[in-house]
């Protein structure tokens, strides 16, 4: 199955609850070819309505720090641990997140296979290579199964408290040089 077909899969998914709560599946979009690939926790608000991944207030941010690394935004697969908006943006249950993973995010990692995948956040550093407390793990790089990943903080992270936003241009430039080696 190619990534188009595994998509047109997922728009129809009702294979755990979170697909009562959504409008749209957010797959993800960005390159096929893509050296990086981005994964976040979970789609809100605007990415529901449109079906497109981090383009409400966090993509602003996500956006921003990409261009500041100097990477254009397109040349990146962006997507989250869940395809499907929570209820009141809460975070995933582990049986949404371990079905979701195992029936899209592994075969898109897989079919895209990236030299570097991000970890946006505390969710999806632990659901896919169980590691807690981004705060002190960011930055770092870690191998699992011959794939590289990297542990960054989540852009949200930045609306809340914006000292963190220089810590989150840093984590970006690292994953950047972390692929050009
Ligand atoms: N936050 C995420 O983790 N993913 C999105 O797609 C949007 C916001």
């Amino acid at each position: 199955m190619n990534l188009e077909e595994l998509c047109e899969v997922a728009s129809t998914c009702v294979k755990c609850p979170l697909h009562e709560s959504r409008t749209k599946v957010v797959f993800g979009e960005g390159s096929k070819n893509a050296k990086i690939m981005l994964v976040g926790e979970a789609p809100g608000k605007k990415e529901d309505e449109t079906g497109r991944p981090f383009i409400g207030m966090a993509g602003r941010i996500l956006s921003e720090i990409i261009e500041e690394a100097g990477m254009d935004r397109s040349d990146i697969y962006i997507t989250s641990i869940v395809k499907c908006r929570p209820e009141n943006n809460r975070k995933p249950k582990k049986l949404e997140y371990t079905t979701c993973i195992d029936l899209y995010l592994n075969k898109q990692i897989e079919l895209i296979d990236p030299d570097i995948v991000g970890l946006l956040g505390n969710s999806a550093a632990y659901a896919l290579i169980g590691k807690k407390n981004i705060k002190q793990i960011h930055g770092n790089t870690y191998e699992l199964n011959g794939r590289k990943y990297m542990a960054l903080f989540h852009p949200a992270a930045a609306l809340y408290s914006r000292v963190l936003l220089p810590q989150l241009k840093e984590d970006m430039v690292i994953l950047k040089k972390a692929v050009e080696q």
